[in-house]
């Protein structure tokens, strides 16, 4: 049986036994399988899709053609409504065992949304989505034992000892103490806290509290692992340590990593394959390499005074290939940077645009996401 796994954010304390520790054990198993609270909105009862039973395996597409069978996550046409907005629009995943999937979107494009109902914590409003193996919505208890989940803002005992927090997580789920013990051993080192374990919470670093809240969903050793946005506000040490162990947990357990970022960078190092998403839907999907090639092999950034002038001039020259205005930068893409560059300059002086900064590099996710949005996904990395 399952706690009670709640919609709202886990913020503080929550009130179900499985909320006291951390926002990671939203969906975790109670040690004596009572169900302490009806929650507000999970699959457990009702839904369109409630007591669908898991469908025949179908062989998918977007994948490189895995069967079913091969995949740690399907979502089919996957959605959430709220009221009249569509915050999930019709998604489709197809993740293989052993993927390291990355979820890469801006603000409120869907990503935590997506997550919390392959989580089982979240009803969707269509669609279904069967995750190691089952469905979230006919069969939730089957999912989250064999889920580890690291939500975004994790709520975290801090009068606990990490030790305490990872005991008291292994309960949950029904670890004797034997278990919890060799568990407890492997964590030291899995996350790399060491020492740091016996400490209170408290007097951990941002950094520190993310491992430990990494080592919570780890405790019960799952098959699949769902980090939403596991680095956002960390420094960039801390968060190198975040990928290294998001790394070693792929290549030596074999475990799927389904992980949210707004971090291109994140996506681009960590995924294997990387699912863009805005607006609630995926606008495009496949291996870094293969969505920044997408677009072209170099990308020519200019940023100048009269954009629009600018664009009527970059635009008709041989070798580019496509033009995107964002703010008073636009971005040309071609196969042929280093020749493109000159033809580039001529063209704006020659237009009397007075250019600011003229830079050549090779396409990041953020170009991608540009020519398929608009947007850029990081003003910073402009
Ligand atoms: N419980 C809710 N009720 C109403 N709207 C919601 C709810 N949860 C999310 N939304 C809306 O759905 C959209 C997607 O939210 P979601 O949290 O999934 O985005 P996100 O990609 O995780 O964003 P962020 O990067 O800020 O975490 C947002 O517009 C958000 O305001
Ligand atoms: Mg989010």
């Amino acid at each position: 049986m399952i706690a009670a796994p709640t919609e709202q954010r886990t913020t503080g304390t929550a009130a179900t036994p499985n909320g006291v520790a951390s926002g990671v054990t939203n969906g975790v198993v109670t040690p004596d399988g009572t169900p302490p609270g009806a929650p507000p909105d999970t699959i457990v009862s009702g839904g369109e899709v409630a007591g669908r039973r898991a469908p025949a395996p179908t062989t998918r597409r977007a994948n490189g053609g895995a069967a079913a069978a091969d995949l740690a996550i399907e979502a089919v046409q996957l959605e959430r409504r709220f009221g009249d907005f569509v915050a999930v629009d019709k998604v489709d995943l197809a993740v293989r065992r052993g993927e390291i999937y990355g979820f890469l979107g801006p603000n409120g494009a869907g990503k935590s949304t997506t997550t919390r109902m392959l989580c089982t914590l979240t009803a969707p409003t269509g669609g279904r989505a069967i995750v190691a193996g089952h469905d979230v919505a006919s069969d939730p208890d089957a999912v989250r034992l064999r889920i580890g989940v690291a939500l975004q803002s994790a709520a975290l005992d801090d009068k606990q000892t990490g030790a305490e927090l990872l005991r008291q997580q292994g309960r949950y789920y029904g670890l004797t103490r034997a278990e919890i013990d060799r568990r407890l051993e492997d964590m030291r080192t899995l996350v790399d806290l060491g020492d740091a374990l016996d400490q209170r919470i408290k007097s951990y670093s941002g950094g520190m509290k993310r491992r430990i809240d990494l080592a919570a969903a780890l405790i019960h050793n799952p098959e699949v692992l769902f980090l939403d946005e596991p680095t956002t506000g960390l420094d960039p040490v801390s968060r190198a340590k975040v990928w290294e162990e998001v790394r070693r947990l792929n290549t030596d357990l074999g475990m799927t990593i389904f992980l949210t970022t707004q971090y291109l960078e994140e996506a681009d190092s960590l995924a294997d394959r990387v699912g863009v998403i805005d607006h609630g839907r995926i606008v495009a999907e496949g291996t870094p390499e293969a969505l920044k090639r997408s677009i072209g092999s170099d990308v020519v950034i200019v940023r100048v005074d009269d954009v629009e002038a600018a664009r009527r001039a970059v635009a008709a020259l041989p070798g580019v290939d496509a033009v995107e205005v964002h703010g008073d930068e636009l971005t040309a893409s071609t196969s042929d940077g280093p020749g493109t560059v000159s033809p580039v300059a001529v063209a704006l002086a020659e237009a009397d645009v007075r250019v600011h900064a003229l830079t050549l590099r090779e396409p990041t996710l953020d170009d991608v996401f540009l020519t398929l949005t608009g947007n850029r996904l990081q003003e910073e990395d402009l």
